[in-house]
């Protein structure tokens, strides 16, 4: 009998950690990855004292190329099914192109974009053998339109959303749900200006869960911003908006 877990990446603060709250709450086993050792060994320690589920930590810097085929491996040679993952994990980088590091937008794109797809790539496969299973890719109302000053990160959340979609069209009639979830500003060591609680945006990973389209945004104002900037508005008139907003470090 192999052991069907739940991966989180990103557990260890911010939204990943509420989603691994609710997640251990609802009687799941969890697997939870970041770089950071340490914090990832206590929240695992402490949501399994909590909720009397059995939770591993693998800590791993997904910024590095061989990081996905190594938990991959970490969980199979652990013989844990994947029933559920959560491609939670992101950077961003706030500021003007023009002063921007490119070593650091590399390592943003890497975590954002490619270990999200190649995770997903990697344990889809064995989802859709079984007939069910699911996953969630945490992306923002930023992937709705494009952001200035947060060129880079609205752009791989636009790649997230989009590859999303795609892929819950290829899984339709698998048993596997596909969804992205796009929480807007919310109050974690990412954004200490966010409205939202990183709570409400797990119950809303949980209720997407249990809903079918291909994508979903956290909290009626945010589908609100995402409906004005995304579709109805002008998009030179949302650049224009989104530039002084940003330049005066608003959103
Ligand atoms: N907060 C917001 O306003 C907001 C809005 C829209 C979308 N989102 C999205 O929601 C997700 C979670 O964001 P958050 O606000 O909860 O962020 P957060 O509090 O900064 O947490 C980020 C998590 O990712 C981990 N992480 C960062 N870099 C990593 C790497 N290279 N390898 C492995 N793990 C890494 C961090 O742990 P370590 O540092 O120990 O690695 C931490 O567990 C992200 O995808 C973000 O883009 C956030």
């Amino acid at each position: 009998m192999r052991a069907k877990f739940a991966v989180v990446t990103g557990a260890s603060t911010g939204i990943g950690a509420a989603i691994a709250e609710r997640l251990a709450a609802g009687g799941a086993h969890l697997v939870l990855v970041a770089r950071g050792a340490d914090a990832l060994e206590e929240e695992a320690a402490r949501l399994s004292r909590r909720h009397g589920v059995t939770v591993r930590a693998v800590p791993l810097d997904l910024a590095t190329a061989d990081a996905p085929t190594r938990l991959a491996k970490a969980l199979s040679d652990q013989d844990i099914e994947v029933e559920l993952l959560v491609n939670n994990a992101g950077v961003s980088a706030r500021g003007p192109v023009l002063d921007g590091d490119p070593a650091r937008f590399r390592s943003l794109v890497d975590v954002n974009v490619s270990a999200l797809t190649e995770l997903t790539t990697l344990l889809l496969p064995a989802m859709v053998a079984r007939g069910h299973g699911a996953v969630v890719n945490i992306a923002s109302t930023g992937a709705y339109a494009p952001a200035p000053h947060l060129a880079v990160y609205a752009a791989t959340k636009a790649y997230v959303l989009s590859f999303t979609q795609a892929l819950w069209a290829e899984t339709r009639g698998t048993g596997v749900r596909v969804v992205a979830v796009s929480p807007g500003p919310t109050k974690t060591p990412m954004n200490a200006r966010g409205t939202r609680s990183a709570d409400a945006v797990a119950a809303t990973v949980l209720r997407a869960l249990s809903g079918s389209g291909p994508a979903v945004v956290d909290g009626r104002a945010n589908a609100l911003v995402v409906f004005l900037f995304g579709r109805l508005l002008p998009r030179r008139l949302t650049l224009a908006i989104g530039r002084r907003l940003m330049a005066r470090g608003g959103a």
